[in-house]
């Protein structure tokens, strides 16, 4: 087994942690909270928070890449963010803007394959035409599917499933007796993408707000105390070695996982 050992130094004590290369988990979501809180506390505005919270994404990108993880899902804009101030939002979008502009050639070498969630209809127009460039441009890389979730509400989403279905029910395309667990999972904005293994939250707040409610009935949390924008690579790491220590029953035994039990 390939083991990637790590060392840090927290609160002046050396840790050192390893991570098993051959348990990553496949889908990483993030609900990035607390840019607001970490500018708070340096005195500065709440877009400087944002702001350092793209170089947070930046960073957490490219330690996905090098590890392997195949998809990454980040909260980025929610149904409920159009209520904050409108200087914020602008800056929000703004700030998506440019990094969908400076990242696309870089995503497109390191083969990162962008892909959108949510009501991306609600965006400016311009942020919709760079978008639609960038998912265009990285269609055919198949290293690793960035994820965003952009004007994304989970109840939403469930509630566009339904209407699709209730719609191919109409016109006959399908039939209500063949409706599985799969097939609905087809209605998603997240078809064909399977579910988050893991699911962190910065800031401490133990909340899903909406996020991925569908997805994450097995999915592990972990929840930290670290703002977003001073999540890292090492924070990352951590979640990653806290997700490998937890035993992932799915609703069986430690036994029959074990193979001892039918
Ligand atoms: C939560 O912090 C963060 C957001 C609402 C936006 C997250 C967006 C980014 C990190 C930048 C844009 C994203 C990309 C992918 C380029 P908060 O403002 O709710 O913090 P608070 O709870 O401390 O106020």
């Amino acid at each position: 087994i390939q083991r990637l050992t790590l060392l840090w130094s927290q609160k002046g004590v050396c840790i050192m942690e390893e991570i098993d290369k051959e348990k990553l988990p496949h889908h990483i979501a993030i609900i990035m909270d607390g840019n607001g809180r970490w500018a708070k506390k340096k005195f500065l505005n709440r877009i400087s928070g944002h702001i350092k919270g793209v170089k947070a994404v930046r960073e957490v990108v490219t330690a996905c890449r090098e590890l392997g993880i195949k998809v990454l899902t980040l909260y980025a804009f929610s149904i409920e963010n159009w209520r904050r101030p409108a200087e914020e939002v602008n800056a929000l979008m703004g700030l998506l803007k440019e990094y969908l502009q400076k990242e696309c050639a870089e995503m497109v070498q390191n083969n990162i394959r962008l892909n959108a969630i949510g009501r991306v209809e609600d965006l400016p127009l311009d942020v919709q035409t760079t978008l639609r460039e960038t998912l265009e441009k990285t269609k055919p890389c198949d290293g690793m599917i960035l994820n965003l979730a952009l004007s994304y509400g989970g109840r939403s989403e469930i509630l566009h499933a339904v209407q699709g279905i209730l719609s191919d029910l109409q016109k006959g395309k399908s039939k209500l007796e063949e409706m599985t667990v799969q097939r609905f999972h087809e209605y998603l904005w997240t078809h064909g993408i399977p579910d988050p293994d893991l699911l962190i939250r910065t800031s401490g707040e133990f909340r899903v707000s909406n996020f991925l409610l569908w997805q994450i009935a097995y999915t592990e949390l972990y929840v930290t105390d670290t703002l977003w924008p001073d999540f890292d690579r090492k924070e990352l790491l951590k979640a990653i070695a806290d997700y490998q220590s937890r035993e992932r029953r799915f609703g069986l035994t430690s036994e029959q996982l074990n193979g001892r039990e039918e």
